[in-house]
């Protein structure tokens, strides 16, 4: 199409995403302002309940979320994976085990994200199937907060693996190998059922559509190449 060739070149886009998306989101907004350099985008960072909050009084053209929104009447499409994993310091005695039963892991001090927080949501509910409730040693306002209360050896710490991105391979972290691990959940774009794309907006959601599954598998190629930069 001969505007898609052109570019769009002007327009507002304001997105709200969850916390963990803010890994990958960023690359694909890269992407898209390089072939629409006139469109000013105004992004929000928050947690789940946060955007479910302004995704039901429609306050922005796209919410970007870790999982499906549950009783809101809105359009939601899954765009790539998003697996949750569990995290330990390398010299954590779990770190070498495979297939660690959940009800060992629920004995460990736990670090979990605030009230509100998708990722606390689905890692509480999947011990909470199982009747096993997480002993939480502490509750930590952000993703990289929990990594560097992990890497202090505070705990044990459940992320969406997007957010290891730049550490998966520095060995500061190491991904448990839990049994029902790592938890297989879709990102998901949404907007209020019936609402009005504007065309900036449209441009973006058909962007995320086509490119976010390959923004989100290069992660691990962007942490070797952090890593190799840093060795130099
Ligand atoms: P959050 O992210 O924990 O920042 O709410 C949501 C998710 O990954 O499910």
């Amino acid at each position: 199409r001969l505007a898609d060739m052109r570019g769009l070149r002007e327009g507002r886009l304001t997105l709200a995403i969850v916390s963990t998306a803010q890994y990958f989101l960023p690359r694909l907004l890269g992407q898209f302002c390089d072939a629409n350099p006139g469109i000013e985008v105004a992004l929000t960072v928050t947690n789940r309940q946060a955007v479910l909050a302004r995704l039901a009084a429609s306050e922005d053209d796209l919410c970007i979320l870790g999982t499906p929104p549950e009783g809101l009447d809105v359009v939601a499409r899954a765009i790539a994976d998003n697996p949750l994993v569990l995290i330990a310091r390398p010299d954590h005695p779990l770190a070498g085990e495979v297939n660690i039963p959940p009800e060992r892991v629920a004995r460990e001090p736990f670090l979990l994200r605030e009230r509100g927080s998708g990722t606390r949501l689905t890692v509480e509910r999947f011990f909470r199937a199982r009747g096993l409730t997480l002993p939480m040693r502490m509750e930590l306002g952000s993703n990289e907060a929990i990594k560097q209360a992990v890497i202090g050896g505070l705990g044990l710490g459940a992320l969406s693996r997007d957010t290891l991105a730049l550490e998966g391979t520095t060995g500061a972290l190491k991904v448990l190998d839990v049994a029902g691990f790592p938890l297989l959940r879709q990102w998901q774009v949404a907007y209020p059922r019936g609402k009005h794309l504007s065309v900036v907006a449209q441009a973006f959601l058909d962007h995320l559509v086509a490119h976010a599954r390959q923004a989100v598998e290069a992660g691990p190629t962007i942490a070797r190449i952090a890593k190799e930069a840093a060795q130099e």
